[in-house]
C-alpha cells in the first residue's frame, strides 16, 4: 500500500526534488467533498517563489534524464502502472469523494491510467530515429546521410482538469517523460488530492528527483505566473475553452497542446437502429453526470424518427440511478454550486423560450436529475453552450445537410456521432463535419487512448493520443554525415 509520505493529518504536500514538501506560505486550501461536504484534506497554496523553485529544480536532472536510455525510462512507467493497480481501490475511493465520480468509473479511471502508462512505455521504445540518404533529392548526394532522432523540449507544464484528475494528468506526464522531458504538474484544485496519488506512484516507481514536481494552488492565482515562466518549454493543457484561450494568449513562443470544451452532436438518420442509438446517446450524454468534454451534448435527429427515438431515450434515462457515487449512481452531485447553477440557467432559458421538457429539471443542492428537452431551437442557449451537466437538448432536422449545417455552426469542434446504417450517408456527413473525430454508430468518446484525440475551433489545438503526445513534446534532431570520397 502507499506510504503516506505526501500526507500527514490530511495535509497533502507537493513533490519537490523527490521529497514531499509543505509550502512556506503556511497557507493551505481545504478540499471538501461535493458528495457530502466532508473535509477530504488540505492542499498547499504554493507561492510564486515556490513555483519558480519547482520549475528551476526540474532543470537540475534534465540532462541526465534526457540521456537515460529509453528502455530505462520505460521501466519507471511500467513500475508506476503496477503501483497504481495495487492501490486502485484507495485512489478510486479518493476520486469518488473528491470529484463525485461513481466508484465503477473511478476504478476504471485508475485502471485506464495504468494501461496508459504501459502503452506509453511500449510506444516510447519505438522512438528509434531514422537515417535518410541524401541521394534521393535532386542535386543531393549519397555521401550525405541525415541521422534523425527525437529529443525532448525541456520542462513541460502539465495542467489537468477536475473530471479526470488522474487520467488526464498521466496523459501529459507519461508521454512527456518518455520523450525525455521533465514535468511540472499543476493539477485541478478540486481533484488535486487524487492527482497527488498518481504522482506518488510515479515517485515510488523510481523517477529521478526533480523530473516530476507538482504545484498546487488556485489556477486563478498562480496560473498566469507558471504559464509565462521562462523555464517552461511546453504547455499541455486540458480544461475549459475560456482558460485555454487565456493561456494561448499568454504563451508567446511556447508550443501548446490544448484540449478544451465541446458540444458534441449526435446526428440520427431515419434508418438508424434506434435501440442501439438510444443506448449510445444515454451513455454518452449522462456518464459522470455529463461532466465529460466528449459527452453527447445535443441530438440532431431527423423529424420523422424523433418521436420513436424519444420513447427509447425516456425509458433509458428513467432507468438511470440518481444519488451517491459510493452506491454507483450514474447521476451524482456536480462538482460545485457554480457548475450546478450554470446548468440550471441553461435549463431555465430553454423552458422560457418554449422548449418541451420531456423529463427532469429536478434539483437537490448540486444534484440535478437527468433532463431531456425536445423541440430545442437555435435561439436557446442550450443549443450552443456546454452545460457540463446532465441535460440533453433535441433539435429536430429535416435533412442531413441541415444537420451538418447546425453541427458546424457550433464554436466547438471536438467530436460528433452519426447513427445510420447507410455507409454513404455516414461518409457524406463525416466528411463535412468540422470536428476532430466522427464516431459512426457509437457515442462520442476519447478512448481508446492510442487513437488521435483532438479538438478544432474552440475545442483545442494539437493532438493527444499516446504516439501523438510523445511527438508533440519532442522535436527532431538531425546530424548530417558528409562522407568524403578519397580519390
Ligand atoms: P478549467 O476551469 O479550465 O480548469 C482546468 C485547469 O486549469 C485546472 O487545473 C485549473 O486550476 C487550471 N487553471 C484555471 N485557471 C488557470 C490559469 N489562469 N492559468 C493556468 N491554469 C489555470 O476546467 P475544469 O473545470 O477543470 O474542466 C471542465 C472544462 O474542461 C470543460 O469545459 C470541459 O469541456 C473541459 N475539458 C476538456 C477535455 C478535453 O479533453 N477536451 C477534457 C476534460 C475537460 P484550478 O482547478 O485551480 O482552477
Ligand atoms: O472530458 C474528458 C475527456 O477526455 C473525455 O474522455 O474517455 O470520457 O471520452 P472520455
Amino acid at each position: 500500500m502507499f506510504s503516506q509520505l505526501h500526507c500527514a493529518n490530511k495535509i497533502f504536500r507537493n513533490l519537490y526534488n523527490g521529497e514531499w514538501a509543505e509550502s512556506n506560505s503556511g497557507q493551505t486550501i481545504p478540499i471538501h467533498s461535493p458528495v457530502d461536504g466532508s473535509l477530504i484534506g488540505h492542499i498547499q497554496a504554493m507561492t510564486k517563489e515556490e513555483a519558480d523553485r519547482a520549475i528551476q529544480n526540474t532543470k537540475t536532472n534534465l540532462t541526465e534524464w534526457a540521456n537515460t536510455p529509453i528502455y530505462k525510462r520505460a521501466e519507471v512507467l511500467y513500475r508506476a502502472a503496477d503501483i497504481l493497480v495495487k492501490n486502485a481501490e484507495t485512489i478510486a475511493d479518493v476520486l469518488v469523494m473528491e470529484i463525485s465520480k461513481d466508484k465503477k468509473s473511478a476504478l476504471s479511471e485508475v485502471e485506464r491510467t495504468a494501461d496508459f502508462l504501459r502503452y506509453t512505455a511500449d510506444v516510447g521504445k519505438g522512438l528509434e530515429g531514422e537515417a535518410i540518404g541524401g541521394g534521393n533529392f535532386p542535386g543531393g548526394s549519397k555521401d550525405k546521410i541525415s541521422y534523425v532522432t527525437r529529443v525532448p523540449l525541456g520542462t513541460v507544464l502539465a495542467i489537468s482538469p477536475f473530471n479526470y484528475p488522474v487520467n488526464l494528468s498521466v496523459s501529459k506526464i507519461a508521454p512527456a517523460l518518455m520523450g525525455g522531458n521533465a514535468v511540472l504538474l499543476k493539477p485541478p484544485t478540486q481533484g488535486a488530492i487524487s492527482a497527488l496519488y498518481l504522482v506518488q506512484a510515479m515517485n515510488e516507481a523510481g523517477l529521478p528527483a526533480g523530473i516530476l514536481n507538482t504545484v498546487t494552488g488556485k489556477g486563478s492565482e498562480i496560473g498566469d505566473y507558471i504559464v509565462t515562466h521562462p523555464g517552461i518549454n511546453f504547455i499541455n493543457f486540458t480544461g475549459s475553452t475560456g482558460v485555454g484561450k487565456h493561456i494561448s494568449n499568454l504563451a508567446r513562443m511556447v508550443p501548446l497542446l490544448l484540449e478544451l470544451g465541446g458540444k458534441d452532436a449526435a446526428i440520427v438518420m431515419e434508418d438508424a437502429d434506434l435501440d442501439s442509438t438510444a443506448d449510445n446517446i444515454v451513455s454518452g450524454a449522462f456518464s459522470y453526470s455529463g461532466q465529460r468534454c466528449t459527452a453527447v451534448k445535443r441530438i440532431l435527429v431527423m423529424d420523422s424518427v424523433a418521436d420513436e427515438l424519444i420513447k427509447r431515450l425516456t425509458d433509458r434515462i428513467q432507468a438511470l440511478k440518481v444519488g451517491d457515487p459510493r452506491d454507483n449512481a450514474h447521476i451524482t452531485p456536480l462538482i460545485d454550486k457554480k457548475a450546478a447553477d450554470f446548468v440550471q440557467e441553461l435549463i431555465d432559458d430553454a423552458i422560457n423560450k418554449g422548449a418541451t421538457l420531456v423529463m427532469g429539471n429536478h434539483r437537490e443542492g448540486n444534484l440535478l436529475s437527468p433532463t431531456l428537452f425536445d423541440n430545442v431551437t437555435e435561439d436557446m442557449r442550450l443549443a450552443w453552450e456546454e452545460p457540463f451537466g446532465p441535460v440533453l437538448p433535441i433539435i429536430r432536422v429535416k435533412s442531413r445537410d441541415e444537420a451538418i449545417a447546425i453541427a458546424n455552426r457550433s464554436e466547438y469542434g471536438l467530436q460528433s456521432s452519426v447513427f445510420t446504417q447507410n455507409i454513404n450517408d455516414a461518409f457524406y456527413i463525416a466528411n463535412r463535419l468540422e470536428v476532430g473525430t466522427v464516431q459512426v454508430n457509437n457515442k462520442t468518446e476519447r478512448g481508446p487512448d492510442h487513437f488521435p484525440f483532438l479538438g478544432v475551433k474552440a475545442s483545442g489545438m494539437g493532438t493527444q493520443g499516446v504516439k501523438y503526445s510523445i511527438e508533440a513534446m519532442t522535436r527532431p534532431k538531425a546530424v548530417v554525415i558528409n562522407i568524403e570520397e578519397h580519390s
